[in-house]
């Protein structure tokens, strides 16, 4: 089975100060993590220093970035690269995420190059994709699942492919309240992975992780992990209180047997 990863992006939350004290309170009430359970968390580029040095060497939370660019260093104002990340302690990169694809115009042909150099420098990408209101209404939902894999990952190798973690992400269940039902994500991620095993092969999507995003909540957790088709989640909102993000940290541990 493959291993749950639970992922919290922070987004634009959290000075650094307030992150080194949500550690430590995370690291209170989790001081062990189930073996079946990764958890991740990605805080603005400003706290990554801060809360590396607050989870310490021994923990076993991760850090993950929310966006890098895929230059290694040079004249980009205002951009950050892969071995910045890897630098300081980054094993995760969220790449695609709808919010910077609508509000800072990312293209697809970006975020294939951002995947790239991502996994040049073993940054772990997570992909997000996801549609419309407008494009599940009209019954669109796997046409834009497919162009958008197609377009991020074209020309990538089996092996490369397998390095990616997807998150489906809906962008009308993002910071809506309004999470897919975990039937829709599972059609979803059903067809995600029948995406990826037609460009690479079912032994290897067998393996990749396809997260859940889009108001996932300590209640809803555990209904859509339910499924084995959903490997984990990308969680927003319910990240940023201690309390939240360690019940869903807790509830998938106990659903997916070893307790936390
Ligand atoms: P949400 O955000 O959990 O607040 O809906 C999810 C995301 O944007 O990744």
């Amino acid at each position: 089975m493959r291993t749950v990863l639970i992922v919290g992006n922070w987004k634009m939350n959290k000075i650094a100060s307030e992150a080194v004290a949500f550690v430590h309170e995370l690291k209170e009430r989790l001081p062990t993590l189930s073996a079946t359970v990764e958890l991740v968390v990605a805080p603005p580029f400003t706290a990554l220093e801060s809360v590396r040095m607050a989870l310490g060497t021994s923990s076993p939370i991760q850090l993950g970035a929310q966006n890098m660019f895929w230059e290694e260093s040079g004249a980009y104002t205002g951009e950050v690269s892969a071995p910045m990340l890897k630098d300081l302690g980054c094993r995760y990169v969220i790449l695609g995420h709808s919010e910077r694809r609508t509000l800072f115009g990312e293209q697809s042909d970006s975020i294939q190059k951002k995947i790239r150099a991502a996994l040049k420098h073993e940054l772990r990408p997570i992909l997000c994709v996801g549609e419309s209101l407008a494009q599940r209404d009209k019954g669109s939902t796997d046409d834009v699942l497919m162009q958008q894999l197609h377009e991020s990952l074209s020309g990538f190798t089996g092996e490369a492919i397998a390095g990616v973690t997807i998150a489906y992400e809906p962008i009308w269940a993002i910071g809506t309240g309004k999470s897919a039902t975990t039937e829709q994500a599972v059609a979803a991620h059903r067809t995600i992975r029948r995406v990826l095993a037609s460009t690479t092969s079912p032994a290897i999507t067998d393996c990749m992780r396809i997260l859940y995003g889009g108001s996932v909540t300590p209640e809803n957790i555990e209904s859509l992990l339910a499924s084995d088709q959903i490997d984990g989640a990308l969680i927003g909102g319910a990240c940023l209180q201690v309390e939240s993000f360690a019940t869903i940290a807790r509830v998938v541990s106990a659903a997916r047997s070893i307790g936390v």
